[in-house]
């Protein structure tokens, strides 16, 4: 990456878009600005309003150019939602040399050998994300460029999704009048900006809980084992809080924010407070008991579903040692306990932390996505040990991919 380069990610989500421009320095990459705005047009990670999102990502890229004092042209843009689907798969090539050691070539071909699946015509392959490598029999290789062998296998974990969703985001992207640099599936950059490798290797699970979705990534020795998407967020609390307590969205969202799942301590005392009615006339007289008793199932059935989705997809013997959430919904008041409970492991908030240049008001979970792009979009589909080895040619790749759609 070039001394000075201008990096900016997008992240268009259902409760907010927000825009993030980064600058490699001489210590490496530094956030130089962030640019907010409400996002209306956008729920679960699919357009429904298209003319909102041009004016969502134009507002949120306006106030990040302001802040950086920089013009940028291309954005990584995260992608979520129902449609995406995720597998493993494994590519086997034969290493090209006569001198039988592996180049770069060789692990681009074993990579694209491994997204070989089947594929409905409607659908497309966003990341291939190398796992391990095995060479000759010997497994567990993390980077295999240079060693000697005759047999290059990978490893690796495929996501696709569903090419209309997609294009009707970078349509989006585009008539704001920015050109999409890649895209990234959104809990993919929530854990490049919030997960420490020493996590990853241990085996960890991140769950990015926004106002519409819960995305899941899943990783063990060093490398994504799996990822999904369940379309249940934040916001659900809100609409449970404002059906069970009568009283207005905002209000509820307002309960929500102040009070959590009501108790968040067996040593907590009850509480009463007082909830504007649905007129916003008068208030009602509401205790946390009340509220815990809508709240609470709600989240539990959260976590037991992200549970059940992973639990589905791994191994049996697979060993993880934490949980880490982040996104908006990490907010919530005793929500670490709760998923303690669930997943029967440490859970730690996750806010983004591994970037320089970021303010206190930037170290929130609500940014893991939208930092995490800028850190995560240009390795592509590549692994972040080919990282500037084959960059060139996956750029130019979703370069004839983006431009083949809009023609
Ligand atoms: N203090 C808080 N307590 C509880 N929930 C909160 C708090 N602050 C924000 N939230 C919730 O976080 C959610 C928004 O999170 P976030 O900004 O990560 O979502 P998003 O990225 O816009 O949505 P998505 O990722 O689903 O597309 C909302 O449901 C909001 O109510
Ligand atoms: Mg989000």
């Amino acid at each position: 990456m070039a001394r000075g380069e201008i990096i900016a990610g997008l992240d268009i989500g259902t409760t907010k878009t927000c825009a993030v421009i980064a600058a490699s320095g001489p210590d490496g990459l530094e956030i130089i600005g962030i640019g907010e705005a409400p996002s209306t047009g956008m729920r679960k990670g699919v357009v429904t309003d298209l003319e909102e999102t041009v004016r969502a990502i134009e507002a949120a890229t306006e106030k990040a150019e302001r802040m950086a004092g920089v013009h940028v042209s291309h954005v990584y843009v995260g992608v979520t939602g129902e449609h995406i689907q995720s597998t493993n798969n494994r590519g086997v090539v034969a290493v090209s040399g006569d001198d039988r050691e592996v180049i770069a070539a060789d692990v681009k071909r074993v990579v694209d050998a491994s997204k070989i699946i089947n594929l409905a015509a409607d659908r497309q392959i966003i990341h291939a994300l190398p796992r391990h490598y095995t060479i000759d029999g010997q497994d567990g290789v993390t980077d295999p460029l240079g060693m000697s062998g005759s047999r290059l296998e990978v490893d690796t974990h495929i996501i696709t999704g569903g090419a209309t969703f997609i294009a009707n985001v970078l349509k989006c992207v585009h008539r704001a009048g920015l050109e999409p640099a890649g895209i990234v599936f959104e809990p993919l950059a929530s854990s490049a900006a919030t997960l420490l490798s020493e996590e990853k290797h241990v085996g960890c699970v991140l769950l990015d809980i926004g106002g519409g979705t819960t995305d899941i990534a899943v990783f063990a020795n060093g490398g994504v084992i799996h990822s999904a998407t369940i379309p249940v967020g934040g916001n659900i609390l809100s609409n449970d809080i404002a059906l069970g307590l009568k009283t207005t969205a905002a209000e509820a969202e307002n309960v929500k924010r102040t009070y959590g799942s009501g108790l968040t301590r067996p040593d907590e005392a009850e509480q009463t407070f007082h909830v504007k009615t649905l007129d916003g006339r008068s208030t009602r007289e509401v205790t946390s008991a009340q509220l815990r008793a809508i709240v609470l199932p709600r989240v539990l059935e959260m976590f037991r579903l992200a549970k059940s989705n992973i639990v589905e997809r791994l191994p049996r013997d697979q060993v993880l040692s934490e949980v880490v959430i982040t996104g908006g919904g990490a907010h919530l008041r005793g929500i670490e306990t709760t998923a303690a409970e669930i997943f029967g492991l440490p859970v730690r908030i996750g806010v983004p932390a591994t970037i320089a240049g970021l303010t206190d008001s930037v170290k929130q979970p609500e940014y893991a996505t939208a930092v995490g792009l800028v850190l995560f979009g240009p390795r592509g589909e590549a692994a972040p040990h080919l990282n500037g080895r084959t960059g060139g040619t996956a750029f130019a790749k979703l370069w004839t991919w983006f431009t083949s759609i809009w023609n």
